[in-house]
């Protein structure tokens, strides 16, 4: 069976809500890295830039032969600079649903990180939407979520405020990796609204360029 080394980074934690999609989905060998100068959500495209290339460098040092951006703040600031630093090297990034979500809710909440909100590729992805499209960028929520992982009475409260944001939308898009791990609670509060994130595309393209490569092995790593 064909079988590659697949590099997945994030700033943190998030990241391996799209981990465990690939793992499902594609089988095979990956190397996990996450940034000890996490969050990026509420720093500077620079900041956010230099990092990401500092974790798909180690990432590439260590043998990663496709390296999946688990990160939707990374992708929108790096992807491109990436791709055009080695134009045959396979970068997948990851993008918020806002396309499946459009095609069937009315009014769609978009909810990421103010750094990824102020992006031209984020502009672009929600041009044309108009008024069906409400955006959300709320500072600090994924830095809360990491710390607040293991307190369920927390990510309660943080899915509540992200909720409190949805009024009129009948679709969220869940458009930083980090947030997935609210899905649940959000349901709990309203079942009705529809929840959306990009990890099942991300599969699909992982799955494109691989296919199922088997047994899984998953290591865990650390930039300083
Ligand atoms: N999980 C990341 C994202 O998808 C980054 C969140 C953060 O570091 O603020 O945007």
């Amino acid at each position: 069976m064909f079988c590659m080394k697949i590099g997945v980074m994030d700033s943190g934690i998030g990241g391996i809500t799209t981990l465990a999609r690939l793992m499902t989905v594609c089988g095979g060998e990956y190397l996990y890295v996450r940034d000890a100068r996490s969050p990026y959500g509420d720093k500077s495209d620079e900041f956010v830039l230099r990092r990401t290339l500092c974790a798909c460098k180690e990432l590439r040092n260590r043998g990663a032969e496709i390296i999946v951006l688990a990160c939707n703040t990374a992708t929108n600031v790096a992807i491109d600079a990436l791709r055009s630093l080695d134009k045959r090297f396979v970068y997948i990034g990851v993008e918020p649903a806002v396309k499946p979500a459009l095609k069937s809710c009315k009014k769609v909440a978009v909810a990421l990180t103010p750094a990824a909100a102020r992006q031209k590729k984020f502009a672009k992805l929600v041009e044309g939407g108009g008024d069906r499209i409400k955006i959300i960028a709320i500072p600090q929520l994924a830095t809360e979520i990491e710390r607040r992982l293991y307190c369920e009475t927390d990510l309660m409260k943080l899915a509540e405020t992200l909720y409190a944001h949805c009024d009129d939308c009948d679709g969220l898009v869940l458009g930083c990796t980090h947030y997935i791990f609210l899905k649940k609670y959000i349901s709990a509060i309203d079942p009705n609204l529809r929840l959306f994130d990009g990890n099942d595309g991300v599969a699909r393209r992982l799955f494109g360029f691989t296919g199922y490569m088997g047994d899984v092995s998953v290591r865990f790593l650390q930039i300083k």
